[in-house]
């Protein structure tokens, strides 16, 4: 890694990262998330930038402190998280979707404090915007590289992410896996390109991880 960091291989170069979960607010005191650390997008931002590549992270709440050198955008939910992408995304190089991204939100937002009342409650959500699937069908001189985290079914659902978003490479990992996945340090993924090459990396730490995404990443700059 040490010998990476010293090739400024990404000089010059504009990469926007996503990291962390979102969040969707129910009334002023609740919201649903997931549970992504932000740990791996965090790693990625923190490895470009120290490859010589102007770095703008696009970051759910997390716990983690920002790479130094790199923009920070915070954002909570899917829809601040599309805004953002989207007004960046022209003068982009490269763009990593490391970020859990809600797929629904709730319908509504209650402005007050939803009270308990009867045995059951019922919360109605709506799609969210698909940000990757869109930043696809916009793509100009992009690489973009999407994550896929599945429960089953890993390298066949991720292919078809690749695919369906046009991407140039996908992160694939079984978040159920030993050592993968939410959390942790460390991550066990594959990586698949758009001409099916599909690399496993075995358990590493989440920046060795990174360098590598970013290694097979920039093959496509
Ligand atoms: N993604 C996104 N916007 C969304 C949902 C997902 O940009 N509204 C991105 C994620 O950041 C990730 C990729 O799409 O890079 C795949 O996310 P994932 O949740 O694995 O797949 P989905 O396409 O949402 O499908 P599903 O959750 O049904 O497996
Ligand atoms: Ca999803």
């Amino acid at each position: 890694i040490e010998k990476k960091n010293q090739d400024q291989d990404l000089a010059g170069k504009r990469v926007l990262v996503t990291a962390g979960p979102t969040c969707e607010s129910i009334d002023p005191i609740r919201y649903i998330t997931n549970h992504s650390s932000g740990k791996m997008g965090y790693s990625i931002a923190e490895a470009a930038q120290k490859r010589g590549a102007t770095v703008v992270l696009v970051s759910g709440p997390t716990h983690i402190e920002p790479p130094l050198n790199v923009e920070v955008i915070q954002i909570k939910s899917a829809l601040e998280m599309y805004e953002a992408v989207l007004r960046q995304y022209e003068n982009q190089d490269m763009v990593i979707k490391a970020a859990a991204v809600g797929d629904y939100r709730p319908a509504l937002k209650a402005d007050q404090k939803i009270k308990k009342s009867d045995d059951e409650l019922v919360i109605q959500m709506v799609k969210n915007p698909d940000i990757l699937l869109e930043l696809g069908k916009r793509k100009k001189q992009q690489v973009l590289v999407g994550f896929a985290a599945e429960t089953m079914n890993m390298l066949s659902y991720a292919k078809g992410k690749l695919e369906k978003k046009n991407l140039d490479l996908i992160v694939a990992n079984n978040v159920t896996e030993n050592g993968a996945g939410f959390g942790g340090d460390t991550n066990i993924v594959y990586l698949i390109n758009r001409s099916g090459k599909t690399i496993k990396i075995e358990k590493s730490s989440k920046l060795e991880i990174a360098h590598q995404i970013l290694n097979e990443a920039k093959t496509y700059l």
